[in-house]
């Protein structure tokens, strides 16, 4: 049947990653998607940057806004990044323009993600966003489908791919944490403005999103207490390690009564806890339901194949004609969007 066309805005590591996998895995995807997924038009700032990809076959925009109006395509990509300016007017043209929308960026639905969901709805279209979570790991779909019998108490993970790295290599190696940021930037795994990595601001934005889609609760990110591992120094990362401890950057929601409790903040995690040994760029989640218990999902957090795997799986299932509403349905009683955690309480 019809090819899915696709119009994609950002060829960072994440778009020129999306594109290298639905050329790569291109046979795979249309027999998965039940029809061709087909990159018709991309947009990004620099026209000359070699970004390791043929462009020659898309129809190149310099305005992403343009494009997410007039390219015609079935579905916008934002692989932009960031929660106003191009990525936001990107997204509000597409869903205005009745295109569906597949989205990495955490912080734009950290911050408009109820909004934008009530436009994703006017319109009648998709807003997707497996990626914006846990990079590879496929906890937005497991959450929203998977999960769905249960009533969920609790999410808690490693969702942040840079920090887990720092703090991992800084252990393994005693290299200093500069040094280790830098690097965790070259490979791919850091965002923009790496602050947003390393003052806990990303795992908060996921937090927001998880705890919304688990609890059924508007994203309200003001209410997540934040704490990052800029103050994490090796020394407290060996003594850690002597007393049987591995730092982590831990993000936690939990159902308390008619609030929520979420927060995130650097935790010494005893050896004999699984997410002791989620290393490197390796992110996880440990939810609880009601009726399965708990669960344990662990992968790439971050990083170009990873992410692009994500993106991906949201646009077979658009191309599949699966429609889902975007953020979780409000459970009954919880009548607090978010409960601001005291921290060490
Ligand atoms: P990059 O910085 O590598 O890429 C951003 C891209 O956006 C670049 O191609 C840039 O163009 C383009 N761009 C920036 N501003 C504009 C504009 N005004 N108009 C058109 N294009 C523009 O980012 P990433 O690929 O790392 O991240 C993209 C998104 O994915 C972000 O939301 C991030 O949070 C999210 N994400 C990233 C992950 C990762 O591992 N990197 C993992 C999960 C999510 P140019 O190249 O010409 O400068
Ligand atoms: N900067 C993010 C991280 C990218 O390091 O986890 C994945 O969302």
């Amino acid at each position: 049947s019809a090819a899915l066309h696709v119009a994609i805005a950002g060829l960072g590591t994440v778009g020129a990653g999306t594109l290298r996998v639905l050329s790569d895995q291109a046979t795979l995807i249309a027999r998965r998607a039940g029809r061709p997924v087909v990159v018709t038009a991309v947009s990004a700032r620099d026209r000359t940057r070699d970004r390791g990809v043929d462009l020659s076959a898309y129809t190149w925009f310099d305005d992403p806004v343009a494009m997410a109006r007039d390219s015609g395509a079935d579905v916008i990509v934002e692989l932009i990044g960031g929660a106003e300016g191009a990525a936001r007017q990107v997204v509000e043209a597409a869903l205005d323009a009745g295109r569906h929308v597949v989205t990495a960026n955490k912080a734009l639905l950290a911050h408009h993600g109820t909004e934008l969901a009530a436009r994703a709805e006017r319109a009648g279209v998709g807003l997707l966003y497996e990626a914006a979570v846990a990079g590879g790991i496929p906890i937005i779909k497991a959450l929203r489908e998977g999960l769905a019998a249960n009533e969920i108490r609790s999410v808690q993970g490693i969702l942040n791919g840079t920090c887990n790295y720092i703090l991992t290599t800084m252990r393994e190696t005693g290299r200093d944490f500069e040094s280790v940021l830098s690097e965790a930037q070259a490979l791919g795994y850091a965002e923009a403005d790496p602050t947003f990595d390393i003052d806990g601001i990303d795992a908060a934005h996921k937090l927001a999103l998880l705890v919304s889609l688990a609890f059924g609760a508007p994203v309200d990110l003001a209410a997540v207490s934040v704490q990052g591992i800029r103050h994490v120094s090796a020394l407290d990362i060996r003594f850690a390690g002597e007393l049987g401890y591995r730092i982590k950057l831990l993000a936690s929601g939990e159902r308390l009564g008619d609030g929520i409790d979420a927060r995130v903040a650097p935790v010494m995690v005893p050896l004999d806890a699984p997410l002791a040994h989620v290393e490197g760029v390796y992110n996880a989640v440990v939810t609880e339901g009601d009726i399965v218990g708990r669960s344990v999902f662990q992968g790439r957090g971050a990083g170009a194949g990873p992410t692009a795997s994500a993106v991906v799986a949201d646009l077979v299932d658009l191309a599949r004609g699966h429609q889902v509403p975007v953020l979780g349905v409000p459970v009954e009683g919880l009548t607090q969007a978010g409960t601001a955690a005291t921290p060490g309480s």
